[in-house]
């Protein structure tokens, strides 16, 4: 669900992009935070807790907890309540604390091109 008229408040025309949520393709506006695409989509739970497996959803919605960790595009950890859209983007569940050499692998470019970073990989 979203706001689409406000009495004080304006919404600027922005582009749709396509992203992807575990896989599954999604719609949502360019630029505006990931988590705010995934709540239009009624995705509400964006991370499970590292020690007891709990649902984390929003807290802050500014950037300073660790409420709403996720893997966007194999990068764990990264805040998707400040996090822009982009077109393309993968999005994931994250669960744990989140694969320090995954992310790493990723940053290089070698889970894009269809290897195992951090498990004997290049
Ligand atoms: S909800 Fe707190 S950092 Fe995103």
């Amino acid at each position: 669900m979203r706001i689409g008229e406000h009495p004080i408040l304006t919404f600027p025309a922005r582009r749709k992009v396509t992203f992807f949520f575990e896989g599954r393709p999604l719609e949502g506006y360019e630029g505006e935070p990931i988590a705010a695409a995934l709540h239009a989509a009624g995705i509400r739970v964006l991370r499970e807790s590292p020690v007891l497996g709990r649902p984390r959803g929003f807290f802050c919605a500014v950037g300073n907890c660790s409420s709403c960790l996720m893997v966007v595009d194999g990068v764990p950890n990264v805040r998707v309540c400040v996090e822009k859209l982009r077109e393309g983007m993968h999005v994931e569940r994250q669960v744990g604390k989140g694969d320090l050499l995954g992310a790493v692998a990723a940053k290089r470019g070698v889970l894009r091109a269809g290897g195992r970073g951090g498990e004997g990989g290049a």
